[in-house]
């Protein structure tokens, strides 16, 4: 049994068109919203006021820095996704290109991202809900607004709305990609809005002066702020995730990648800038949870800051209906391999979809975010996600070499010059994490590991297939 045992891209797709299917129902403007829908939410709406803090007004040079190492990471998903156009993302294309093992790690790994995201932005969501009832007077008792230990003087035990959210998302995503889709489109198109109001309410109030100086905590601090607001960008990636779904995944899987990364890219630097215009860096202490609240009301537009609280809502909404979406699917491929237990693979009759996923994945991220304190857990998902970037780079640079005439749909320009960009990018970034967020993540590792040796290996379909592809 060979730890690095391949299975060959022929036999992926094959396996797709076997049993009972997933729809197919997305195509490239579905997919850019459902990028999108996974991209803009808690780092914009959350995480900038920390970042301000972090690195001044360069803070617009940070998220720059983060959004080059995902164009970078991009265009090598778009050529995979392209290619496998399989369930499970940067997982399924290890498997067939580094073998069973480093698959496992990296379907280990996305299931970190996707999980903790969920989680993590349940409890954000959750702030925000609270802020809203309480603006029409309902006022939640306090053991039921928090997870035990979240807020430091209060006695919490559960954060109810969390839970309640995401167990609705999971509701949704069981009954189908058609009614997940338009609940997205809607809910993206919304939010976007927002963002775009913000941009043009604030420019006016910008001072330039506010730019200086510029970069007071020099690189060090820009780098810092990019591995933070790196989250901000995650989700670009789930819609690889999708390929089974969609109607020509050769030509719209690029698309959505690209065009969604491409258009929150822009809308980022944008507000970045904006922000930091209005409020002077060092005024975001105490406010690092509502950077954008703060700016507007700094300049008096009070009611437009209650309008933004409805779009930071909607756009973490869409943030966990795609976070999770992407979860249901790289686990669904890993059981469909026989990686985790079989009953994560079964398809829906009726709805087709992942259901056993859907709802075993659904109930854990919401239990977690209602009962376990996520504090800083934004790190530890961006940890997961470079990983991840890592992987899938340096996977198109063996994949050219080891099979240069594979037909691919689209391909990564200037390899291996793109994915040793991105490669160098994420080096970068996973250099500035702390070293707390790295621990955490040995710590995972270790548990996939565990589980692996003691199962997986065992049960992988590959022990029963004469598809076997050992590494020579
Ligand atoms: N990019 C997503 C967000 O910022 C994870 O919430």
């Amino acid at each position: 049994m060979s730890l690095f045992r391949k299975k060959s891209i022929p036999d992926l797709i094959k396996t797709t068109q076997q049993g009972r299917t997933l729809r197919k129902e997305l195509n490239a403007w579905d997919l850019t919203l459902l990028g999108i829908g996974a991209i803009i939410g808690t780092g914009i709406f959350v995480l900038t006021g920390e970042g301000a803090l972090k690195a001044g007004p360069g803070l617009i040079l940070s998220f720059v820095v983060a959004g080059l190492a995902c164009a970078f990471a991009a265009l090598s998903y778009a050529e995979f996704a392209s290619t496998v156009p399989v369930s499970g993302s940067v997982y399924t294309y290890s498997y067939a290109i580094m073998g069973e093992f480093w698959a496992w790690i990296i379907g280990w790994d996305l299931i970190l991202e996707y999980l903790l995201a969920v989680s993590a932005v349940s409890a954000g969501w959750s702030g925000y809900f609270q802020s809203l009832l309480e603006g029409f007077g309902i006022h939640l008792p306090t053991v039921l607004t928090a997870a035990p230990g979240a807020v430091p003087g209060k006695t919490t035990l559960f954060n109810l709305p969390a839970f309640l959210i995401v167990m609705l998302l999971t509701f949704l995503l069981a009954r189908g990609i058609r009614e997940s889709k338009r609940a997205n489109n809607v809910m993206v198109v919304l939010k976007v809005a927002v963002v775009l109001a913000f941009i043009f309410v604030g420019v006016w109030y910008v001072k330039p002066a506010h730019w200086q100086p510029f970069t007071p905590f020099g690189w060090d601090g820009i780098f810092n702020a990019a591995a933070l607001v790196f989250f901000a960008y995650l989700g670009f990636d789930a819609v690889s995730t999708a390929a089974e779904e969609t109607r020509n995944p050769g030509r719209d899987l690029p698309r959505g990648i690209l065009y969604s990364l491409g258009i929150c890219t822009l809308l980022y630097v944008v507000v970045s800038g904006i922000l930091t215009g209005i409020v002077r860096y060092p005024e975001f202490k105490g406010y690092e949870d509502r950077p954008v609240a703060l700016a507007l009301q700094t300049v008096g537009q009070n009611w437009f800051a209650g309008f933004i609280s409805l779009g930071a809502i909607l756009g973490m909404t869409t943030v966990m209906l795609v976070m999770l979406y992407g979860q249901t699917r790289v686990i669904f491929a890993m059981s469909r391999d026989g990686l985790l237990p079989r009953g994560f693979s079964t398809v829906h009759e009726k709805f087709r979809t992942p259901f056993g996923a859907t709802w075993i994945s659904g109930t854990v991220a919401a239990l977690i975010g209602a009962l376990v304190p996520l504090g800083d857990i934004a790190e530890l998902v961006n940890m997961g996600t470079l990983a991840a970037f890592v992987m899938i780079s340096i996977a198109v640079i063996i994949l050219r070499k080891t099979q240069p005439d594979l037909p691919r749909a689209f391909r990564c320009p200037a390899v291996p010059w793109i994915p040793l960009l991105a490669i160098l990018f994420c080096v970068l970034l996973l250099a500035h994490l702390p070293l707390i967020t790295w621990i955490r993540f040995a710590i995972w590792l270790a548990i996939g590991f565990a589980i692996y040796f003691t199962y997986s290996r065992k049960r992988s379909s590959l022990n029963t297939q004469s598809t076997i592809h050992l590494d020579q």
